[in-house]
């Protein structure tokens, strides 16, 4: 039989930080709450799941402990870090972009490289395909469901732990270590999608500063700085081969990441502004759709990165 999930009250609790995804508040000095804004039981197991795998594969981040109903909302209770984030640091000490950067790079390689050996963990593939089936006939058309479908497998199934919101915002800085945070949403896949995210968090967000600024810390220059040492300690030294292969890759993979955001928000799609959802569905669809034989042909030298 199922345990009664535990009930907690926000009443007497400090909130520290409003993100997209919800509200996060300090319980003492040991935990903090994440209350999320719109989430089912079923997605929220889903996510304290992923977030205890991470846990297990030995990456450096804050410890999940249960998950909890706060009012009609649900929550994950996990281990406190008294510490800064990595934006914060970064924002305050624009002279450290090298370290912090490179520091950045390291944890990345060392998540992609985790052995996910018998970890039980959802594969970015699937849950790309289920994002379109969400999507299907609400926002797209078949014919535009297939194209991301056919898109979707043209993707290298990948081995790698991702964290699929990599940025300086969604790191902590506890006693020098970098620890990573926002891992309710983790899956096993190619690394080209958290490479796309990352890419998007730090350069294409530059477009819009406040986002950027919401969601890192960081002003668009110091982001694109620190995005470009990061990817060269990940990479080591590029060559200008895999330098275009990785410029044509984002060419395609960002506009097919934003029209898959729709699916990704699911039912928050609902309160996207309309400038936000045109901007997917007159631009970025009818660019991938442009794309297409190119970017498919793309993505068969994608293990070449
Ligand atoms: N374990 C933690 N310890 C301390 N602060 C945290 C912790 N988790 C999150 N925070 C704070 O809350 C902010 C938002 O948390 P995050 O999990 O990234 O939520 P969102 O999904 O809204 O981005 C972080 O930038 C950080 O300042
Ligand atoms: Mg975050």
């Amino acid at each position: 039989m199922e345990h009664a999930m535990k009930e907690m009250s926000i009443d007497d609790l400090d909130l520290i930080a409003q993100g997209g995804m919800g509200k996060i508040y300090r319980i003492n000095d040991e935990q903090i709450l994440k209350v999320f804004n719109n989430i089912t039981p079923e997605e929220l197991k889903k996510q304290k799941d992923s977030a205890v795998e991470v846990t297990k594969a030995m990456v450096p981040t804050a410890i999940s402990f249960e998950t909890v109903k706060v009012g009609d909302k649900f929550g994950i209770i996990y281990e406190f870090l008294n510490s800064t984030s990595a934006g914060k640091e970064l924002a305050d000490h624009p002279e450290r972009v090298q370290e912090i950067g490179e520091k950045m790079g390291t944890l990345l390689k060392e998540l992609h490289g985790a052995s996910m050996e018998g970890r039980s963990l959802e594969y970015m593939n699937d849950r790309a395909n289920s994002w379109i089936d969400r999507i299907e006939n609400k926002y797209i058309q078949e014919k535009d469901a297939r194209l991301l479908r056919e898109i979707v497998k043209a993707i290298p199934r990948g081995n790698c732990l991702l964290h699929c919101d990599f940025h300086e915002g969604n790191v902590m800085i506890h006693n020098g270590e970098y620890l990573l945070i926002d891992i309710d949403e983790v899956c096993i896949g190619h690394p080209i999608y958290d490479l796309t995210y990352h890419y998007i968090n730090h350069e294409f967000l530059a477009k819009s500063p406040e986002m950027l600024l919401q969601s890192t810390g960081l002003t668009p220059d110091l982001a694109k700085k620190s995005a470009q040492i990061t990817r060269k300690t990940y990479f080591g030294a590029i060559d200008k081969k895999t330098e275009i292969l990785y410029k044509d890759l984002m060419t395609g993979f960002v506009p097919f990441l934003m029209v898959m955001n729709l699916g990704r928000l699911g039912e928050k799609t609902e309160y996207m502004d309309k400038d936000s959802l045109s901007l997917v569905l007159d631009k970025f669809l009818p660019l991938l759709r442009l794309q297409r034989s190119k970017f498919i042909r793309d993505l068969g030298y994608l293990e070449r990165l």
